[in-house]
């Protein structure tokens, strides 16, 4: 699995959206700690809070299956701009960031693609202390 495949499968979520409110297709693909690839897209609802974004969908997804580690996510919209994850997806990467690192962030518009890290994106992420 390459930065190539994992923008693919990203993109290829993306068709898939299920978007009719706002119109706004995304698709994310997620990296996981065993080498497999996961994605998701946003899927809406007629009730607009219970839409969900295409990165947790990716994450639940690879969570489900057994996956605890998120080494990295392409996140993949159709428009010329990249778009970044919101506040609540930031936190819900940070959840299974490496524990010894950080998780690559591929950013992948209609027009290229731009890296970021997880921990620029959401520093001093939330973590039960005791
Ligand atoms: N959306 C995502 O899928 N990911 C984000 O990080 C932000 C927003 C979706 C939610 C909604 O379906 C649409 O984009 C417009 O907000």
């Amino acid at each position: 699995m390459d930065e190539k495949d994992l923008i693919d499968a990203a993109r290829s979520a993306m068709r898939k959206a299920y978007a009719p409110y706002s119109k706004f297709l995304v698709g994310a693909s997620v990296l996981a700690g065993s080498g497999k690839v996961y994605v998701g897209c946003n899927v809406e609802n007629a009730s607009y809070g219970l839409s969900i974004c295409a990165e947790r969908a990716a994450v639940f997804n690879a969570v489900g299956s057994g996956e605890r580690e998120i080494q990295a996510v392409a996140i993949a919209v159709s428009t010329g701009e990249v778009a970044f994850p919101c506040g609540a997806c930031r936190q819900v990467l940070a959840e299974f960031a490496p524990k010894d690192g950080d998780t690559r962030i591929y950013l992948v518009s209609g027009q290229g693609v731009e890296e970021h890290s997880l921990a620029s994106l959401l520093p001093n992420a939330f973590r039960l202390t005791e």
